[in-house]
């Protein structure tokens, strides 16, 4: 009988990783290190499913118990190479994309949003509330909007725990909204790292994440000549508040 227990450092904290470097500054470092960062990112997930294949067929799948833990490892480590390649491509878009701005109802896009979300935010029992001025908008272009509210929408969800909520809130000068949660919160160390490719508060919490999201945020943001901040507290939730300019480039 295969030892399982083995199995669960397969997909653990790759205690060789480097540690963030705060001082790289939002999106993280130079251009020319992006390869040599996604190679390192995509080794783990490749060495762990090459180990589960292995001990599958050394064996492994004669237990069905076990072959189906390690199928789903498997499944969730191809979800994660998966991942990372959409939001490598979507990375790239947005810097590629023309800038096409125009007033976009935060109403609508937060709805799509909440309704792309769906699924998830049910399966976790946290509801997505809106809390949105009649007629809001938000100068922006709409398809890099709607990547914004899906990555705050997603990580607020996924880092709250059950019977907690996630809003979308209109702010008080036009432009400004909040993404605000009830979730696990962050250290105030954390905040600073947050925005660099690739970092993950807790990565063997995060299996599913590429670590990718916040910093895609940040590059729209930042092409919007927008502004992004975060105030958190640990087991209290996070608020994510972003200021978009006008079509005059003023707040
Ligand atoms: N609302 C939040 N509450 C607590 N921690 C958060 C929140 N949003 C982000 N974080 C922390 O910041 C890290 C970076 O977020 P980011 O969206 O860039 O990556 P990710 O969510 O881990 O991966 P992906 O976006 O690919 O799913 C997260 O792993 C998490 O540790
Ligand atoms: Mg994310």
């Amino acid at each position: 009988m295969l030892d399982v227990s083995a199995d669960s450092d397969l997909m653990g904290e790759d205690k060789s990783l480097p540690p963030g470097d705060a001082a790289a500054g939002p999106g993280g470092k130079d251009e020319s290190s992006l390869l040599a960062e996604v190679s390192h990112e995509l080794r783990l997930p490749i060495a762990n499913l090459k180990l589960l294949v292995e001990t599958l067929l050394d064996g492994a799948v004669n237990d069905p118990e076990v072959s189906r833990r390690m199928l789903a490892r498997a499944q969730e480590e191809v979800e994660r190479l998966g991942k990372l390649v959409v939001n490598l491509l979507s990375a790239e878009q947005v810097a590629s994309s023309m800038r096409s701005c125009r007033p976009v109802s935060l109403e609508d896009r937060a709805r799509y949003c909440a309704d792309c979300l769906a699924k998830e935010s049910r399966a976790k029992a946290v509801e997505i509330r809106l809390e949105i001025q009649p007629d809001f908008t938000v100068y922006a272009n709409p398809e890099q909007l709607d990547q914004v509210l899906l990555n705050l929408v997603e990580n607020a969800v996924k880092f709250t725990p059950a019977g907690g909520t996630v809003t979308i809130r209109s702010g008080n000068t036009p432009g400004s909204f909040a993404v605000i949660d009830t979730g696990i919160g962050m250290a105030e160390s954390e905040i600073p790292k947050i925005y660099q490719r690739f970092y993950r508060i807790d990565r063997a919490q995060s299996r599913g994440s590429t670590g990718l999201g916040l910093s895609i945020v940040k590059h729209i943001v930042d092409l919007h000549g927008a502004k992004i901040s975060v105030t958190s507290r640990e087991g209290s939730g996070s608020t994510f508040s972003l200021e978009f300019p006008g079509p005059d480039g003023r707040p």
